[in-house]
């Protein structure tokens, strides 16, 4: 009927096949196929039952995103999905992959559903802005309940098919052929009498239930803990339709709120970020055909806190890892760490006593350089000294297998001068994980002059076996994430010289979305950090480039953060809630006093303006410098790496979002103000003169 979606007969069962690789996203294509070969199937006389199955790796996986913000084409995917449940014949969804979004809208309009005991089922529009769209608010609450629908619609997580089995959205769970499963339980409906079973009209779940109690208890927990967000609410709101007003006035609500969703500029932000990250893995000057080494064995130097982390990620993707420290005493604290770490998932309730055994016995504890003669992989976590990198990489020349591929994941220094430590420069690559690494997404690999083009696909598809989300970088001081970091940092301690406080600066950074203040963040790593960067550039940097000196009074008072009880903001003792500091304003004043700035009054505009145009303004300056591939890498590094807002888009598509040309008029401002550290990145001049944006470049 189509070329990606086929109707065949088998017998008296109709087979509708979707062909749409690689997700079987409902595009126009797929929608107009549906709907002919559902309404052929129903006219068809010989036909008594129909099954609807996909090709590849999964069931469709949602609405085509491409086609959001395009004008719409009919038919619309409501109407598609709505001929479907009107069917007179029973209709069998069999789920294999993720049934995500319209897909999973698609299965609920089928009058039965089973599904292979390792697909996921769930409805992740509002993690893209939006809300299901085509009767997912409406059906969903009639098989599972408000509640649960509510939690699913309001989060985006996909459940797995047992639990969906449990709730109902499921009625057998398969594990064989999907096609010859799907025939066999519809050939079993029709001996069983069994007809159209349509979910629009249920009603059973939707009683006896307290749903607006539960729509009230959601509301609050939206209020707390996403505030700002668009489209939850609007979710909350759709469903709340499915107990207060018929079938098909919910789903005009629900076309209504979809609609206000679809024009949200938050939503185009989300988009951004799903297709940004995506685009993020892909090298561009990479040949296709550029062969990939196996990777069965990892070995990584150091087993501090990075080092653990590490480890920990290699053995979670069932790779064997062996942590090589110091001493036995250092080697055993380092296993005993990663068993900890572990421990407290098991506490939580997040992995189980024997996966936790399975994973341990991944990881084994060395001392000596010639046990990592094997291995494929080192990552290098030692201390961060050149020196101390230097010994490791020699030894690691000396001991490692030809083509192991040998990385470090200094956070500063110059991947460069560590490969040229070794013989084999075109080996050495960077892979720069954050803390904590068991945990954080991001990971920054970083290409070295000489990493040759096989080892940097080897670290790329190291990060996607270790379910990061891999940006490569360039070699520069601080890469890409940690060299903006900078320049933002430094500017939040410039208006506290100012006459801001940590609380106001942190609330509106809050605000605007970042997960965490800069100065709460201060206080959680440690102000010694920042401070050891600062005092290297009072050494380095040309006086024009003046410093904040509020790390420095600071220290010299004792207050390094939540590790001495006190920084930014004081701590009880065990706890990590953050209050206000009586002993810190005398100490903001005598730095204001220093620099000669009279203490003011600021804006939370102005504070947006100083934080975040920073970060714009060097981002501009590193993909001139060819550090990161394009603007689009950038927001990626800083929406996994920096808790950057998703519905902001990342720092270079906010700058587009606010205007290229204003962001650099207010820079310039800034440049005449307040001095060198401002000056514009030619780059975002260029843009703003010629009136385009990053997302053009
Ligand atoms: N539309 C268009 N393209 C899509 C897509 C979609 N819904 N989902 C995935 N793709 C593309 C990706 O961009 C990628 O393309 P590329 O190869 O050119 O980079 C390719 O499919 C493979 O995707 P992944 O790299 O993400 O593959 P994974 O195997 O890691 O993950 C997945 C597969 C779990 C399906 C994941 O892609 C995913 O979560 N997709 C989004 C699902 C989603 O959000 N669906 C809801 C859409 S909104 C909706 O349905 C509205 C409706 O209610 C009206
Ligand atoms: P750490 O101090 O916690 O751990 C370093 C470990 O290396 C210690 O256990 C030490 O015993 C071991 N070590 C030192 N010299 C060694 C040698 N010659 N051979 C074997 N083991 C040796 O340090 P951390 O924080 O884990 O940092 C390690 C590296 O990771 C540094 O390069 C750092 O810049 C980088 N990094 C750190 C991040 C962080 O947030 N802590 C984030 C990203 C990178």
């Amino acid at each position: 009927m189509s070329d990606v979606v086929t109707l065949e007969r088998q017998g008296d069962i109709a087979v509708v096949t979707v062909n749409n690789p690689p997700v079987n996203a409902l595009g126009i294509a797929v929608r107009e196929g549906l709907q002919n070969c559902f309404k052929a199937a129903e006219a068809d006389p010989e036909v008594k039952a129909i099954v609807l199955v996909c090709e590849g790796m999964t069931f469709m996986a949602g609405a085509d995103i491409k086609e959001f913000g395009k004008p719409p084409k009919s038919p619309s995917l409501p109407e598609v999905v709505a001929g479907i449940e009107a069917g007179n014949k029973p209709s069998v969804a069999v789920i294999h992959g993720t049934a995500l979004g319209g897909g999973l809208e698609v299965a609920v309009s089928c009058h039965y559903r089973i599904a292979r005991k390792d697909a996921k089922v769930g409805l992740p529009e509002v993690k893209l802005g939006l809300l299901p769209g085509a009767g997912g608010t409406q059906r969903l609450p009639r098989l599972v309940g408000v509640p649960k629908a509510l939690d699913m619609i309001v989060s985006g997580n996909p459940i797995g098919a047992p639990e969906a089995f449990e709730l109902g959205v499921v009625d057998k769970l398969i594990e064989g052929d999907l096609l010859s499963e799907g025939i066999a339980f519809a050939q079993q409906l029709l001996m069983d009498g069994k007809g159209a079973r349509r979910t629009g009209e249920r009603t059973d779940k939707l009683e006896g239930v307290d749903n607006a109690g539960a729509v009230a208890a959601k509301r609050a927990e939206i209020e707390k803990k996403m505030p700002g967000l668009f489209s939850p609410q609007r979710c909350v709101s759709a469903v709340e339709a499915s107990f207060t007003l018929p079938l098909e006035e919910g789903l005009k609500r629900e076309r209504e709120l979809f609609g206000e969703c679809l024009t949200s500029p938050q939503r185009g932000a989300l988009v951004h970020a799903f297709f940004s990250e995506r685009q993020a893995s892909k090298v561009d000057d990479l040949p296709k055909d550029t062969p990939v080494r196996e990777i069965k064995s990892a070995g990584v130097i150091g087993g501090g806190t990075m080092g653990v982390g590490i480890a920990i990620c290699f053995a979670n993707a069932g790779i064997p890892v062996k942590i090589l420290e110091i001493s036995s005493e250092a080697r055993d604290k380092a296993i005993d760490r990663a068993r900890d770490t572990y421990g407290m998932s098991v506490k939580r309730g997040s992995l189980t006593q024997d996966a936790l055994e399975k994973r341990m016995g991944l990881i084994s504890g060395v001392t000596d350089y010639a046990d990592l003669g094997d291995v494929d992989v080192v990552v290098e976590a030692v201390f961060e000294e050149m020196g101390v990198k230097q010994k490791v990489f020699e030894a690691l020349d000396a001991n490692c297998k030809p083509g192991a591929i040998l990385a470090s994941n200094t956070s500063s220094l110059d991947l460069n001068k560590i490969a040229e430590f070794t013989k084999r420069p075109e080996d050495v690559v960077g892979l720069h994980f954050f803390s904590p690494a068991n945990v954080m997404r991001l990971l920054e690999v970083v290409r070295g002059e000489k990493t040759s083009n096989e080892v940097l696909a080897t670290a790329m598809a190291i990060g996607k076996k270790l379910k990061k989300v891999s940006v490569p970088v360039g070699v520069c001081d601080g890469f890409v994430g940690n060299r903006m970091v900078f320049q933002y940092g430094r500017e939040s301690e410039f208006l506290l010289e100012e006459g801001a406080t940590p609380a106001q600066v942190d609330g509106v950074l809050k605000k605007f979305g970042m997960a965490m203040g800069p100065f709460a963040m201060r206080d959680l790593s440690g102000l010694d950090i920042g401070l050891a960067i600062r005092t290297r550039q009072r050494q380095t940097l040309p006086a024009e480039y003046k410093l904040p000196t509020i790390l420095d009074k600071m220290a010299e008072a004792g207050m390094l953060g939540q590790k001495t009880g006190k920084g930014f903001y004081v701590y009880e003792p065990g706890s990590r809630t953050p209050q206000e500091n009586p002993d810190l304003p005398p100490i903001l004043e005598a730095a204001s006093k220093e620099q000669g700035v009279e203490r003011q009054q600021l804006s939370d505009e102005y504070i947006i303006e100083r934080t975040i145009y920073a970060l714009i303004n060097e981002g501009a300056k590193i993909l001139e410098e060819g550090i990161a591939q394009r603007a689009s890498d950038i927001d990626v590094i800083y929406l996994n790496g920096y808790g950057f807002p998703a519905h902001q888009g990342g720092p270079m598509f906010y700058a587009d979002a606010v205007g290229v040309d204003r962001v650099y008029a207010k820079i310039c401002e800034f440049h005449d103000k307040l001095g060198a550290w401002w000056k514009p990145a030619p780059l975002l001049e260029k843009l703003a003169k010629e009136g385009r944006k990053f997302a053009d470049l």
